[in-house]
Parts: structure tokens; C-alpha cells; sequence
């Protein structure tokens, strides 16, 4: 499977040989963290074939069957203050459009803050996760765990996300092969890393244009608490600024969003 990516993968790729493949692990989160703590350098990418642990957001578990989809994890040692990297997760959702729609030619849209979705169905997430340096208060690393679903039948899903998720062979008609998609996801990463800092902006325009939760009803879920809005912007940071039903109006940047009649308002 590694020689099937590197195979895709352009020769000048700079990631080519710090490149991982697992048959199978806990996830590529975990490993990635582990390798970057034993100083694993820039550009690191971790992929494997099935994940028995995949991690999503809020504690959530992934589902990661083999042969299904691309479960990937790079590290990122970008030397700067955790504040710099706040769009790192959009940054790397409008890379994973732009690598979804090279292989299977559908354009996903974004759920705020980390799904890639297709006509109301989840086809992956990002799970982007800084370790700061505590000597220097910089980043030590960053780890963008990505899992996409290329391969799965609507029964091949977990029964509790069967109405909810997709792969990109159910969305776009089309036999996709995880070494492909991974390639790309590779080569989309390389550019976001090129230009993370230098065309930020560029990179937020293109997020606002994807992100599916802007001008929608939403329901805010934060631990005990909920609160009904509307989602009416984003900020310089991919921060989601709300309209709440009282009339304040505030920046999320965290827990669970729920779009109304996406994933039926859960
Ligand atoms: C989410 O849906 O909230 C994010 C899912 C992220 C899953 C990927 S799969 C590769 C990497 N390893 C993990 O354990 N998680 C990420």
C-alpha cells in the first residue's frame, strides 16, 4: 500500500520519505503524538489501513474499518505561537475539498468546524490537535488527523451512523482507491502547508464559501448547556460568530454545532 502511495505521489514531494504505513493501529493521532514527542520532523505522515481507536472531536470515536477509507495523521512543526495556528482546522478542510473533488469529482461543503459533507451526509473529519512547548509557550507540534470514507455501502457503517454518514463511492457513483485519495490528501497538506501563513485570508474566503453552517439555524451544545442561533459569520480565525435568540451575539470557538436538518439537528 506505501509503494501504491508514493507511487501517486509527485517526486517532488517533500514528504516523501517520512511517509508511515500501518496495516493496523490504535489511531494515527496517538502514534503521531508518540513519534513527535521522540522528535519526528516536519512533514511526518502517518497512514494506516484500520484504525481500532480512531479519535474524532469531543471524545467522539471514528469509524475506521479496513480498507475503507484513508485514516492519516501528519505532523507539523511550524515554530510559532498556538494563537497563529487557530485556522489550522479550516485550513486543512478546504484542503481536503480540493483533494476529495481531484479523486472523486464531487465538491464536498464543510460543517463548522471539521466535517466534510455531501448533500447532508458526513464523509469524513479533521481532528487537529497543537502541543505547546512549555519552555517557549511556541508550538512544539502540531498533529491534522484526517479520516475520509472512500470505500463503504450504507450496511458497512456503524447502525448509529448509517443515516448520517457517506463514503465517496455512495456520493459520486464512482470506485475510489484509498491509495489514490491519500496521495492527493498528501499533496493538497503540502500546499495548506506552503501557504498557511502567507494567504490565510485567501484560505478563510475559500472556507466561508464551503461552510455549510453560515446563514443556518443551529443549536450550540456545551457540555449540560444548549443554546439556539444563528450561525452569521466566521472570523479571521475560523471562529463561528452566533446571533443566540437573546439577541447577543458571540464567537464560538468550540464544542458541538448542530445544523438544523443536518443530521437531523443532533
Ligand atoms: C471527527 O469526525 O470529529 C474527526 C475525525 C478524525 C479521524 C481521523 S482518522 C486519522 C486520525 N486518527 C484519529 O484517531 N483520528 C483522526
Amino acid at each position: 500500500m506505501k509503494e501504491q502511495i508514493l507511487s501517486q505521489l509527485s517526486t517532488e514531494c517533500p514528504w516523501r520519505d517520512t511517509l508511515y504505513w500501518y496495516d493496523t493501529i490504535d489511531s494515527t493521532n496517538t502514534k503521531a503524538k508518540a513519534l513527535a514527542k521522540d522528535g519526528a520532523p516536519h512533514g511526518t505522515v502517518l497512514i494506516a489501513g484500520s484504525q481500532t481507536g480512531g479519535r474524532g472531536r469531543l471524545g467522539r470515536s471514528f469509524s475506521s474499518p479496513a480498507g475503507m477509507g484513508v485514516y492519516l495523521s501528519v505532523i507539523l512543526r511550524p515554530n510559532c505561537p498556538p494563537e497563529d495556528l487557530m485556522h489550522l482546522t479550516c485550513a486543512a478542510a478546504v484542503a481536503m475539498c480540493d483533494a476529495v473533488e481531484r479523486t472523486a469529482g464531487i465538491h464536498p461543503r464543510i460543517k463548522w468546524t471539521n466535517d466534510l459533507v455531501f448533500e447532508k451526509k458526513k464523509l469524513g473529519g479533521i481532528l487537529t490537535e497543537l502541543c505547546p512547548d512549555p519552555n517557549t509557550a511556541l508550538v512544539d507540534y502540531g498533529i491534522i488527523g484526517i479520516g475520509i470514507n472512500c470505500c463503504q455501502t450504507k450496511l458497512d457503517f456503524p447502525s448509529d451512523i448509517q443515516n448520517i454518514a457517506a463514503s465517496l463511492s455512495m456520493v459520486s457513483g464512482k470506485t475510489i482507491r484509498p491509495s489514490c485519495l491519500a496521495a492527493a490528501m498528501i499533496e493538497a497538506l503540502v500546499d495548506m502547508d506552503r501557504t498557511l501563513f502567507t494567504e490565510k485570508e485567501h484560505i478563510m474566503d475559500r472556507y466561508r464559501k464551503d461552510c455549510i453552517t453560515l446563514g443556518q439555524d443551529i443549536l450550540l451544545v456545551r457540555g449540560e448547556d444548549s443554546l439556539y442561533g444563528t450561525a452569521v459569520d466566521l472570523d479571521a480565525e475560523g471562529g463561528l460568530i452566533v446571533r443566540f435568540a437573546d439577541g447577543s451575539v458571540k464567537t464560538v470557538t468550540s464544542g458541538e454545532v448542530s445544523v438544523r436538518g443536518m443530521y437531523g439537528y443532533i
